[in-house]
């Protein structure tokens, strides 16, 4: 019976063993640089995560091609509404913004949101729907407080651990490394103009430029809306919303980068916060944005 046990025991170790072999190995092919360990998310997947909120951008600026004949038709074909908006055209004909009337219903729980005052919501629609009702002042507006409900994260509201501190010190490295992964992806699949190109060259050959290109680059592609050479609150939140259920440091860490809490991180802040020194970066965002768009 001992030894039943023992050769059992010996049995599952291997198995263990084996797999963390070939988790290592993969996380080696992946993985560019980073030797580290953290306690976050293995650090292709946050890529990986990135990459499908850009994609998602991407998609959103994505206008659908102008058509003379519908614009006559349709009114709404060219009205942009914001979250928890859609347009509808009214008795004169005239293409107005109203709250969502109905949100997709959703099943899949990795739909729900966590809002602002640590409450699970159904979908981010249902989150900017209710917004909306509240701003309009209708009677579907359950809080007046929710006037300023947003989405804090996605994921189901939990307790999130606390970012400690030898976490902390280590996440301006690993963002670096995502960023330069995320941008040299992007070119490979020949997703950057020629100007970004360019600049994944140079950072791929030289050092000195590796993590500065890779910060002025997103850094460019946040502060769109306005473009006003500083990155909002607002404008963080395609890179904080989508991270933070997984990687906890996230929010901290972008806090910090706003370090005279003006609300705002202007590109040598953002520097500063990812440990870049700063005569290597140089704003060139009217090039991007002109690519960009
Ligand atoms: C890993 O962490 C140690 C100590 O925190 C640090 O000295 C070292 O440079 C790190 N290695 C890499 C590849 O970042
Ligand atoms: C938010 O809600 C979750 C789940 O209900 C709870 O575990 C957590 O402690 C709450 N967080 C705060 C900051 O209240
Ligand atoms: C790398 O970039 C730095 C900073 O712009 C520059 O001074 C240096 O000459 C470059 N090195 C090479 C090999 O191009």
């Amino acid at each position: 019976m001992i030894q039943l046990k023992l050769f059992v025991g010996t049995l599952v170790l291997l198995v263990l063993c084996e797999y963390s072999i070939s988790i290592e190995d993969k996380m080696r092919k992946t993985k560019k640089f980073n030797k580290n360990k953290s306690d976050g998310l293995p650090d292709h997947i946050l890529e990986k995560i990135l990459i499908k909120t850009m994609e998602n951008e991407l998609k959103i600026n994505e206008r659908p091609p102008e058509n003379m004949e519908m614009t006559k038709q349709n009114p709404c074909q060219k009205k942009h509404c914001s979250a928890g908006r859609e347009c509808k055209v009214n008795e004169i004909g005239v293409a107005e913004c109203v709250c969502v009337s109905e949100c997709p219903i959703e099943t899949d729980d990795r739909r729900k949101v966590c809002s602002n005052y640590n409450e699970t919501w159904g979908s981010d629609c249902e989150i900017y729907r209710m917004r909306c009702n509240c701003e309009e002042d209708s009677s579907k507006c359950q809080n007046p407080e929710f006037k300023h409900l947003h989405v804090e994260y996605y994921g189901a509201c939990k307790q999130l651990p606390k970012c400690s501190d030898s976490e902390m010190s280590d996440f301006p490295r690993r963002m670096r490394e995502w960023l330069y992964n995320i941008m040299q992806d992007l070119a490979d699949r020949e997703e950057l103009g020629p100007h970004f190109t360019k600049m994944v060259k140079e950072a791929e050959t030289n050092l000195t430029k590796r993590w500065s290109n890779a910060a002025v680059w997103k850094w460019c592609d946040l502060d769109g809306h306005p473009h006003d050479r500083a990155v909002s609150r607002h404008e963080l939140f395609p890179i904080r919303a989508p991270l933070q259920y997984l990687e906890h440091c996230i929010a901290p860490f972008l806090n910090k980068c706003d370090t005279n809490n003006d609300h705002m991180v202007t590109l040598v802040e953002w520097g500063d916060c990812l440990e870049i020194p700063k005569d290597t970066l140089e704003e060139d965002c009217d090039y991007l944005r002109n690519e960009l768009n």
